[in-house]
């Protein structure tokens, strides 16, 4: 089982200890795991080149193309942030607006339906869930088949002063969502969401030529 860990946060607290303890439950070995921080990637200039022209004219492709290959290569995708002012780090927003080709209406990897995802935050009182949320949400534009998501309220400023309680609950919780990622991944299909979603976008793109890119893409894919 391959697995790509996308940290939002270069720093090693408690969202990023979280993400480790559940990496170590799953069945994978070492060499499979990818982690990535995101933190230095560029803004997004909103100069639409990946959507109208396609992903390889992205001025900043050499700060992702890395990063986007091992998602589209891994079984299991963990993307973790820290609530920050309740949301997620502004570094990983940027990388999710880097990615905004690959959402449903433009060019899905067709891969993702099988994929496994798992959104983590941390928050110091409220807003773990949001942000959690948040990311599952970029995943699910992606297409991602099946998604966990973890929020954990530490009430803590660092890994170090979090509470022996909280600790024993975050084993747990992550104990739980590896032996279900352990026995479902490789048999992971789209939901009806997905389903439902994928098939407005087919019936737009039959329609439309204002981004011969994409249509070409879901035709190429034999999606219409
Ligand atoms: C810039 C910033 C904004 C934050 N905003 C919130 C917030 O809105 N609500 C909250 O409860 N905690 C907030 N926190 C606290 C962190 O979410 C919390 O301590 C988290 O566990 C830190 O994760 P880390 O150890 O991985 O860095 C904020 C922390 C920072 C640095």
């Amino acid at each position: 089982m391959k697995v790509v860990a996308l940290h939002g946060q270069k720093h090693k607290g408690s969202t990023y200890h979280i993400s480790k303890m559940l990496i170590d439950k799953l069945d994978c070995a070492k060499e499979e795991v990818k982690e990535y921080y995101v933190n230095d990637i560029s803004d997004c200039i909103g100069c639409f080149q990946c959507i109208i022209k396609g992903e390889d004219n992205c001025p900043h492709r050499s700060q992702t193309d890395d990063i986007i290959q091992a998602i589209e290569e891994a079984d299991v995708i963990l993307i973790d942030s820290p609530n920050y002012v309740m949301n997620m780090s502004g570094q990983l927003k940027t990388f999710f607006d880097h990615m905004g080709y690959r959402w449903m209406p433009h060019r899905p990897h067709p891969s993702m339906k099988r994929k496994i995802g798992v959104a983590i935050s941390t928050t110091a009182g409220m807003g773990a869930k949001k942000v959690t949320k948040l990311i599952a949400s970029q995943m699910f534009w992606w297409s991602v088949g099946k998604i966990y998501r973890i929020p954990v309220a530490v009430a803590a400023m660092s890994w170090n002063t979090v509470s022996d309680n909280i600790k024993t609950k975050v084993e747990k919780k992550t104990t739980k969502v590896a032996r279900e990622i352990n026995r479902k991944s490789g048999h992971i299909k789209p939901g009806i969401r997905t389903k439902f979603v994928f098939n407005i976008i087919k019936n737009m793109h039959k329609g439309q030529d204002y981004n011969l890119v994409d249509k070409n893409y879901w035709k190429d894919q034999g999606w219409i």
